[in-house]
């Protein structure tokens, strides 16, 4: 039986303020609370204002990873003429939205037409939408849809189609969320589709590892560090 193909790319780090080996809770709070914090973001041609608001979750908030998975995408799209051209994306965990925007907006840029379906916890999908009204025009709001994507649950309806690309950016931080992550990887992943995940993390602690040694029994991994 084939497996997808998963790219699992880690950023080293030994110490990372924002998530402690202690928190366990689902959206552990964040130390220091940004609220209508705005960062200013330039990717190719297409120039972002990102509003942020982590009162409700570690979501609310831009994490390194999300900037080197739009990096990465935009470097393979480089390569393809075309690439984004009636295909499908999904990005879980969503946070602020920023890296499936931006992917929406430059396929429109291109005169391209894709789905990039960019989830998160409910808690998210506001300020996703705060971002696509800032930084969308109508061709890039045409790209998207935003919908709630619970890791480990069922699929919802609208969201169960084939995907060529599952972006991930700093979705492994807390164990106890390992089983649910994988669970909806394999949910979305039909055996021998081609959809490829792309999964980009910071290397936080030893725990990270069981998550790629799980994942490894059902995708093929290939690791870049
Ligand atoms: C560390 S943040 C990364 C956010 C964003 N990808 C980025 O890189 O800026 C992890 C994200 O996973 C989401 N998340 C946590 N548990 C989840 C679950 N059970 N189902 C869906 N999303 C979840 C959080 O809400 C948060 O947005």
């Amino acid at each position: 039986m084939g497996k997808n193909l998963l790219q699992a790319l880690f950023e080293n780090s030994d110490t990372d303020s924002d998530v402690n080996e202690e928190d366990y809770s689902l959206v552990p709070e964040q130390s220091q609370c940004r609220i209508g914090t705005v960062d200013y973001l330039t990717f190719g041609n297409v120039n972002f204002k990102i509003v942020e608001d982590t009162s409700k979750g570690c979501g609310g908030k831009i994490w390194e990873s999300a900037s080197v998975i739009v990096n990465h995408i935009l470097h393979v799209s480089k390569l393809q003429p075309n690439f984004f051209q009636n295909k499908n994306f999904l990005e879980v965990g969503a946070g602020t939205g920023m890296a499936g925007l931006v992917l929406a907006q430059t396929a429109a840029n291109l005169n391209q037409q894709c789905c990039v379906a960019i989830t998160d916890l409910e808690y998210c999908l506001s300020i996703i939408q705060t971002n696509l009204e800032l930084n969308l025009d109508e061709n890039g709001k045409k790209n998207c849809l935003i919908n709630e994507l619970k890791w480990g649950l069922e699929i919802p309806k609208i969201l169960d189609k084939s995907y060529d690309y599952i972006l991930a950016a700093d979705c492994v931080y807390l164990e106890s969320l390992f089983d649910l992550l994988i669970q909806t990887f394999k949910d979305l992943c039909p055996i021998n589709s081609k959809t490829q995940i792309i999964l980009v993390s910071k290397k936080r602690r030893r725990a990270d590892k069981k998550f790629l040694v799980k994942l490894k029994k059902f995708f093929y991994v290939e690791e870049v560090y």
